[in-house]
């Protein structure tokens, strides 16, 4: 199933041109990163299961703010209200007009930039690594969609999917074009089992599918070794994955350009952007297959 931005024409009026991908940020590797990159490297290629844990930081290279630290939504426009889900069920009719034409500054601006992002050299060289059969799975916050456009197979969205629509009770999930979006007749109702549907993206005091949930865990489960991106690793339940894997006596690598709350827990800590340090670890990862070959 292709999938393109196009369906977020709906509610947006972006034209996106090439021009709008940021530039790549300027990254240099010190020998120290080479020697880390290269016993990481190690680690994977002897791991049972590699699980790669994403965020908000692996998608600022594409052009959409993080939403904490300098720069993050949240940092610009204050946190949201945390009862969007409460309010969704309370009134879905009055949640859809506000999706179709959203009044939040932050819902605009982040509408627009996920209208024209692209996945980035992070998101292709995972892709890349599931592959050549390096990462079994990525479980990602982000809700995007780049890891799916960037072909991620085995990939878990636990924040849902901002392309997306889901039944709230029978919990399928649509294309946009797949269900009649009629402004006078809201909320829009699942073909299936005529319950209200919504966006796939899961609201602040929603609970998380549990279906993708218990996916998560069983990856997360079965994980020696996790790849912790581009995240501050503060909100809840991802959060938790990498200290499971730790738990349970496995390696989690934390990449990101600055330390986090989760840092002094991580068994090795890469510092830089995440394309460049990604696209690092997929060369010699097929540098290391190629002479265990
Ligand atoms: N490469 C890697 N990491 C980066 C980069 C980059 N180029 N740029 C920034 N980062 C890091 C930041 O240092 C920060 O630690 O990405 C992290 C982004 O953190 P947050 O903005 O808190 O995003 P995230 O952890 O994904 O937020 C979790 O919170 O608001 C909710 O639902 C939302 O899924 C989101 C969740």
């Amino acid at each position: 199933m292709k999938r393109v931005a196009a369906a977020v024409a709906v509610t947006t009026t972006t034209e996106c041109t090439d021009a709008m991908a940021p530039p790549p940020p300027e990254f240099e590797l010190s020998s120290n990163l080479e020697a880390d990159l290269a016993r990481v490297v190690r680690q994977l290629s002897t791991a049972r299961h590699v699980v790669a844990l994403t965020g908000a930081g692996l998608s600022v290279e594409s052009g959409i703010p993080p939403f904490r630290g300098p720069g993050g939504l949240w940092t610009k426009y204050g946190e949201p209200p945390m009862d969007g889900y409460r309010r969704f069920v309370e009134d879905p009719a009055a949640a859809w007009r506000e999706r179709l034409s959203p009044r939040a500054e932050w819902a605009r601006a982040l509408r627009d930039t996920l209208a024209c992002a692209r996945p980035n050299a992070g998101h292709l060289a995972l892709a890349e690594l599931e592959r050549i059969g390096v990462l079994g799975c990525v479980i990602t916050q982000n809700i995007d969609d780049l890891h799916a456009q960037a072909g991620s197979r085995n990939l878990l969205e636990i924040h849902g999917n901002h392309h997306l629509l889901r039944c709230l009770d029978c919990v399928r999930r649509f294309e946009p074009d797949a269900i009649e979006i009629d402004p006078d007749r809201l909320p829009p109702r699942c073909p299936d089992c005529g319950g209200v549907v919504k966006g796939d993206t899961v609201q602040f005091g929603e609970p998380i599918p549990a279906d993708v949930l218990r996916r998560c865990y069983s990856e997360v489960e079965r994980s020696d070794c996790m790849l912790v991106i581009g995240t501050s690793a503060t909100v809840y339940p991802a959060a938790d994955f990498p200290m499971e894997v730790l738990r349970r006596g496995g390696r989690v690598v934390e990449v990101n350009p600055t330390a986090t709350e989760f840092t002094t827990s991580a068994t090795d800590s890469l510092r830089g952007p995440a394309g460049a340090l990604l696209s690092h670890l997929l060369d010699l990862s097929k540098r290391e297959a190629g002479a265990a070959a």
